[in-house]
Formats: structure tokens, C-alpha cells, sequence
């Protein structure tokens, strides 16, 4: 049995990513978003969902560039911190201790010590409502080396990414549980079950 809470956005788990951005003055920033997530394979494409009040929503804007950086689970206070506190008066990747380089083709700030970052150059702006949708092509996808596998697959169990839920908290992965494009084989016609 279900019970209608209305008109919101709840029970619906997300990543947590960091965008990064440099804003009119040169000062790189990063801010936490969960409303964010792969949109397009061809070409590559990230969305990610910004309050038009933040102070990433005008570099954005002007810069027609941002980075995303997945954090792992070490870094659950800064990442908290990234999305409490604004860019517009405060130097948060100094003040996290957040160590900035710049993405090898567009330049855009990158949180050198979190698993992967991408770099995106915005293709897509969509006003929503409160928040403004952007799109940005992936033009480089940075990966530090040890979570790879020989096929340059992101090992899940060493990146440690972070979950969130909705005005609750972050959590953990958590165990492997099923190869994708895989376990619902059993449930196709045909296939014997069982065995
Ligand atoms: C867990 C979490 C998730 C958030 N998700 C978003 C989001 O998806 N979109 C958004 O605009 N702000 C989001 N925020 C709020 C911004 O990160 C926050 O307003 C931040 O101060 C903006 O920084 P800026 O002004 O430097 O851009 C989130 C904050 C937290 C803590």
C-alpha cells in the first residue's frame, strides 16, 4: 500500500558530484550537487541541475564550461561543506583543503584528489523552473590509474562513491549485488529457470 505525499521529490537516491567552475573573477569553486547524472552516450553528456541563485549558475553561464568530480567517501565533510557554504565570499577549495588542477583541454578546475572528474563544455541550457538544467559534452574523463582494471574499467569497490538520499544523508555503496544486462536473464521467456 502506497500513500500520495504530494507533489515532491522524496525517496529518490542520487550521486553526489562536485561541480567545478571558475567565476568572472578567475577564482575556481566547487559546488556539491546531487541533481546531476549521465544524460547521453553520443556524444557523451552529463546533466546537472543549478539553482539560478548559486554562484556556479553565472560561471556556468559565462565560462560555457564546468567540471564534475565524484568524491569518494573520505571526503564526506568536504563535500558537505561545498554545499553549504557559496563561492561568492568564501575561497572553498582553499578552505576545504581541496587541492584545484586544471582539466587538460578546456582548463577548468578539477578536484585533483577525488577518483573521477570530467570535463564538460556546456551544449545544453534548459530553464526549468527554480532550477536551470545544464548539458555539457564529456571531452575528458580523468581516472586515477589504481581503480582501473585492465580494460580501463572504474572498479566500484576501490572508488568508494558516496550516495545520497534526499534531506537525509550520505551513504555508502554497499556490497555488489548483481552483474547488469545480466541477472534479469533468468526472468526472459524461454530460459529455463531454476539450476
Ligand atoms: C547534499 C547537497 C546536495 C545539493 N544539491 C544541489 C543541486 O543539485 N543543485 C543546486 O543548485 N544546489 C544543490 N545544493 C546546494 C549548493 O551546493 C549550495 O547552495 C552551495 O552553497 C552553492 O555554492 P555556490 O554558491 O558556490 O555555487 C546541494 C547541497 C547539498 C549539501
Amino acid at each position: 500500500m502506497k500513500k500520495n505525499i504530494g507533489a515532491k521529490v522524496r525517496g529518490f537516491p542520487t550521486p553526489i558530484i562536485l561541480v567545478g567552475t571558475t567565476d568572472e573573477n578567475g577564482r575556481h569553486n566547487f559546488a556539491t550537487l546531487a541533481w546531476a547524472g549521465i544524460c547521453c552516450s553520443e556524444p557523451p553528456s552529463i546533466q546537472i541541475s543549478v539553482r539560478l541563485s548559486r554562484h556556479s549558475h553565472a560561471a556556468i553561464i559565462a565560462n560555457k564550461a564546468f567540471s564534475v568530480n565524484i568524491p569518494s567517501n573520505k571526503f564526506v565533510v568536504e563535500t558537505d561543506f561545498c554545499g553549504i557554504a557559496s563561492g561568492r565570499n568564501l575561497d572553498k577549495p582553499a578552505t576545504a583543503g581541496l587541492k584545484v588542477e586544471p582539466g587538460p583541454v578546456l582548463g577548468v578546475p578539477l578536484a585533483a584528489d577525488f577518483p573521477v572528474s570530467y570535463e564538460c563544455r556546456l551544449t545544453h541550457t534548459v530553464h526549468v523552473g527554480s532550477h536551470d538544467l545544464f548539458v555539457g559534452e564529456v571531452v575528458s574523463c580523468l581516472v586515477e590509474e589504481s581503480l582501473l582494471n585492465e580494460k580501463d574499467a572504474v572498479q566500484a569497490s576501490k572508488m568508494e562513491p558516496l550516495i545520497y538520499m534526499t534531506e537525509d544523508a550520505y551513504y555508502d555503496l554497499g556490497p555488489r549485488l548483481a552483474p547488469s544486462f545480466n541477472v534479469g536473464k533468468a526472468l526472459m521467456p524461454g530460459r529455463e529457470q531454476g539450476a
